[in-house]
Order: structure tokens, then sequence, then C-alpha cells
């Protein structure tokens, strides 16, 4: 979380530092600042979004080519403008921004306290800044020197990048556990936390490692060094990315975009993968691993979020096509609880940024006890899957919006086209289901065009409920991760409590909150567990809750019980998360726009999250 982007060339850096901002808002927008150096070094900072901090500089100077800037998400003192970053050094000729957590900085900053250190704000950031200058003035080391010494005494997570008034033609910039990428251009940088400020100027870009400090200068020349200090040559990648997937395309908001997008990022992670007529699944990664995939005695699946939801669909998907046993774990669990792990083990860890901690954490505790760590990640060149021993990307290409609709769906059909490899090289489901699963998956897309066609249906539905003050969600066997996704999507952006539920439990408990005010949505698709839902759906009638009903298309039962029905064509049980989570999706996004609510940038909240 944070957003970091700073530049160093001929252009002027502001409109490139706000623009990759705006960006980069997805990783936190509680407030933001930058700082620039035109014959000296200013620092414009506010509380609030990107937008603020452009109308709190308007009218100032913010020229320059060598810049700064930050967005953030507070961890180390409240959201206010002296917590905004940058922070200054004590003789403020340095300033900093920082992404990460310096779970050091208490003693640090009393240390330096009795040594004379005044600090205005609350953020660990201000304590790394002092700390560099410190090590500098006494030690009498050279700016590099000194940043290297300092990250050599702290622990913890960081992303920084450093501007110094006495050498305005230099950025330093290193990390640890947070991600930082630099673009490189003719004599000029872009450095950022991911690639998206960085694709409209340049391909060409460098991944900086764990406990590299990269230096670069105005003449093109980049250096980079560990903070052990050994040199390193830098390595060019070439960005995949293109500029019209980061923008909005027309459409309000990038979640509904994003939402619309589905058909398309499906059929991309299925591209060159799924050929149904040949009865083909080819999966890169894990042919490569098909030895230790096909003799595994478990799975253990690990994320968290919408991830993790996508992992509880996996672990039916696995169970039943390849009769493999999987454990569903969030990582932030696993990684504190001492889990038995083996080395037959596979664990696979599910990830849309590649970059969250928790998950992070919890892939180096399995790897160190010598299980085989498979990624699915969506972010191309992230962290988790350059620390994982294989994995598949879900090439839905990139994700804006902080609640997650494309990337869901694609996990999904990544783990669902892992478990049919499986299951048929197991031999443990038939080649005639192998052959009808692969065509239903090759159908998924066109079917998820229908139900984008229920918008406006959804639309009224919300209209309907956009007051309530809770909401159920129940579905059972492949639909109860569903309930579950649906509820999520609906807290986070429009902050009306919601709960996700397997449809049977809610007699042990939340049938008690059931009245006339209670929406519940019902996912009730034809399926093995479809009679037993529809008696949960009248146990909530004889209550008088209010049901709206997720059905597949030409269902005449429940048609007869809801008070709202949403039809959806059908598909195998085992693919309807794929087509039952987007009415869920949308009127969750229709009731966050009818509340007034920032559907993007929902508050509290991030896209990655870089810390524990
Ligand atoms: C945050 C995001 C969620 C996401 C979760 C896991 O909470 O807001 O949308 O599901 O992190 O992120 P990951 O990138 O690991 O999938």
């Amino acid at each position: 979380m944070c957003g970091i982007v700073a530049y160093i060339g001929n252009r002027n850096a502001y409109p490139i530092l706000i623009k990759g901002l705006h960006r980069l808002e997805y990783r936190g927008y509680d407030s933001a600042g930058v700082a620039m150096f035109n014959d000296k070094l200013s620092v414009y900072k506010c509380k609030g979004k990107v937008a603020d901090l452009e109308n709190f500089t308007s009218g100032k100077d913010v020229g320059g080519s060598i810049g700064i800037g930050h967005t953030r998400w507070a961890t180390h003192g409240e959201p206010n403008d002296v917590n905004a970053h940058p922070h200054y050094s004590g003789s403020k000729k340095l300033v900093l921004i920082h992404n990460g957590i310096i779970e050091n900085y208490a003693p640090l900053k009393e240390e330096m306290k009795k040594r004379g250190h005044k600090f205005e704000s609350d953020t660990d950031t201000e304590v790394l800044i002092h700390l560099i200058e410190d090590i500098q003035d006494r030690e009498k080391v050279d700016l590099v020197e000194a940043v290297r010494i300092a990250l050599n005494n702290v622990i913890g997570a960081y992303a920084i990048v450093l501007l110094s008034e006495e050498n305005p033609d230099l950025l330093i910039a290193a990390k640890k556990s947070s991600p930082l990428v630099i673009g490189v251009g003719e004599n000029e940088f872009f450095i950022a936390s991911d690639a998206t400020p960085i694709v409209e100027y340049t391909k060409n870009v460098v991944y900086l490692e764990d406990e590299e400090i990269a230096v670069m200068n105005r003449k093109g020349k980049l250096q980079i060094k560990t903070i052990r200090n050994k040199e390193v040559d830098p390595y060019i990648q070439a960005l995949q990315i293109q500029l019209e997937a980061i923008e909005k395309g027309g459409f309000e908001h990038f979640m509904l975009k994003e939402i619309y997008e589905q058909p398309r990022s499906i059929k991309d992670s299925m591209r060159g993968r799924v050929n149904a007529t040949e009865g083909i699944v080819a999966l890169g990664g894990i042919h490569d691993h098909l030895q230790k995939f096909q003799n595994a005695k478990r799975i253990i699946i690990i994320g968290c979020g919408t991830s993790w939801h996508a992992g509880l669909v996996a672990e039916y998907l696995f169970e039943d096509l390849a009769r493999i046993p999987v454990e569903v774990e969030y990582a932030s669990e696993f990684r504190y609880r001492n889990p038995v792990i083996y080395e037959t083990d596979i664990v696979i860890a599910i990830s849309q940024s590649g970059e969250t901690a928790d998950t992070l954490a919890a892939i180096e505790l399995a790897k160190s006890k010598g299980a085989t760590i498979f990624g699915v990640c969506n972010v191309v060149g992230s962290t988790i899957p350059r620390h994982t021993h294989g994995g598949s990307y879900t090439h839905a290409g990139p994700e804006i919006g902080v609640a997650s609709t494309k990337a869901f769906t694609a996990q999904v059909t990544v783990l669902t086209m892992m478990a049919l490899l499986l299951g048929h090289r197991r031999g443990t489901i038939t080649e005639s289901h192998y052959h009808e699963m692969l065509c239903e998956l090759e159908a998924i897309p066109a079917k998820i065009e229908k139900v984008l066609k229920l918008n406006d249906q959804l639309k009224n539905i919300a209209s309907v409920f956009k007051d309530s003050k809770n909401f159920l969600y129940l579905g059972r066997s492949y639909t109860f991760p569903v309930a579950l996704e649906g509820a999520l999507k609906l807290k986070e952006i429009s902050y009306i409590h919601a709960e996700g539920y397997p449809a049977a439990e809610m007699k042990h408990g939340p049938i008690a909150l059931i009245d006339e005010e209670m929406p519940i949505v019902v996912i009730a698709t034809k399926g093995t567990s479809y009679e037993k839902v529809v008696s949960n759906i009248q146990e909530v009638k004889a209550r008088k809750g209010k049901v709206i009903a997720v059905v597949s298309e030409g269902d005449m039962i429940v048609k007869t019980m809801a008070d709202y029905v949403i039809e959806i064509p059908e598909t195998d049980e085992k693919l309807v998360p794929l087509v039952s989570v987007v009415p869920l999706q949308l009127l969750a996004y229709h009731i966050a726009v009818m509340r007034g609510c920032n559907v993007d940038q929902p508050r509290n909240l991030a896209k990655s999250v870089t810390v524990e």
C-alpha cells in the first residue's frame, strides 16, 4: 500500500508525478504529496486525494525536472497534512517517500531524540530520513553510503525514493518487501510502485529486488548495489501492459469497466491454454511440475480477501475433479500458526497483485519446509511470481478498481483449468466429462455476456434495497464461496453490513436476524444442492425475509417464492461460480453508486496490501 512515483530527466516532472499518482491511487488515498527541486527543494502535501493535492499546488511553483510523489494509506499516524509524505530530514535538505513499515522505528526515534532530533510527524518514514542524515553527519559518508548503512539498521519493509537538495541530479531508491519498478528512458528514469505510471513513457523496466539500492542520475546512469555493498547489473525487461488497459474507456468507474471486461478477460485467461475440440489443457507452469502435482498427497491454498474466495472454489474443484485433498487457509493465519507442512505438499498461492505481504510471508514459510510453491497471480513481474517454484498468470489485465472483479473470475478460470488437467492426468474424471467440461468452459464468456444484459434489472433491484442496513448472502457447495464474495463486494464498496453463509448454516444463527427488513441474496442455481437451497428459501420466506434469488434460466420453482429472480444461463455446476458472481458484482456496484460511495476507492481500503 502507498503509491510511489518519481522522475529524473529533462521533462517537467510535476505532470508525470500527478498522472502517476492518479494511477497508483488504488494503493492508498488518504493523503498525497510531492517534492520538487527547482533551484530549491519544495514540498507540497495535504490530507485527501491526489485531486486535493492538485488544488493545493495550484498557483504554486511546481517546476523542475526532478521530483518525487506519494499517495498514502496510513499505518503510523492518522491521515493528516503533517503525516503525509514526503518527509524532511532534520536539516530539511533531504526528502523521502516510503511505502512499507519500519518496525523498529520507535527505538531508533528515541535514540535520535536523545541526540537532539526533533520530529514533526508520527510516521516511521520521518524516522528513516532522520536516520539517513544522522549517519551522513556522524560517519562523514556520502549520501548513498548513508542510505546503505541506514537500511542495514532498519527492520521491516520499505520501498523508498530519496531526493537531496545538495545532490539535485540524483535520485536514490531502494526496496525490501514492497515493490519498486524503474522505467529506463533516454537520459531519464521513472520510478514507481508498479508499472502503470511508467508505461506511456517507456517499455524498458528494471524490477528492483529486495535489499537493492538504485542510484539514478540525469545523464542516464543507473547503478544498483545491494545493502551489503555488492554491485548488481541492472536487468532490463520489456513491459507487457498497454496504455488502454489502464484507462476507463468510457465507463463511469473502473469497477464497472472491469465487470464488463470479464468475457474478454476470461478468454484471455484461457487463450492458448484450452482447446475443447482437441481435448487439451496446456498450462506451462503446471507442466514443469506435473509429477509433483500428480503425486501430491495434499494441496494447501493460501490467499487473502477475494483471492481466498477463489481458493475456496478451487477446493471444491480439486477435490471433485482430481481427488486431491485440499486445505484453504487465510495466508495471515497460516503464517503464524506453526502449520504442518510436508515436502510432498503443493502450496498454491493466489494473489491478484502478487504483492500481498501475508501471502508472501506464508509462501516463504512453506518454502522453508520444503513444499512446492505454485503462484496464481495477475500482475506480471510482481513479487510472488518471482518467489514461487512455478505458476500460471491469470492474464486478466490490470485491475484498478479496489474491489476485485475480473481478477476473481480469471483466478477461478485458471484454477478450473488446473483441476481439469490434473483430474484428466490422474484418471479421476471420465474422458466424456473432461470433454464436456472443456466445452462448457469455452462457453462461459458468452454466458457472462448474457448476464451483463441484466444490468438494468440489477439496477432496479439496487434501487429497492440501497438503504438496507444489512444483507445476507447464501449459497451452497460451489456457490457458497460466491455468497462470500457477493457479501464482500457489497460491504467493500457500499459500507452496508453483509455476511455470506453456507445456506444450511443459516439456521444455526443468522436466521435470528431475518425479518421483513432483511434482504437475502440466495444463489439457487440448478445443481446437486438445488432442492436443499429451495428449502432454505422457504425458511427465509416463512420469516418474511426479502429474497433476491439468482437462478438458472427457466427455473419455475424459485420464481413462485422469491421476491426478485435473476435468471442466469445454465452451465455445469462446477462452473456456476464464474457466471453467478457477475450479477452480485453488478448489484453491489449499483447500490454503492446510488449511496454516493466512491466505488473505485472505497474508504479505508487499498488494492495492494503490502503490510501485514
Ligand atoms: C485487498 C484488496 C482485495 C484483495 C486482497 C488480496 O484487500 O482490496 O480486493 O482480494 O487485498 O489481494 P491479492 O492482490 O493478494 O489478491
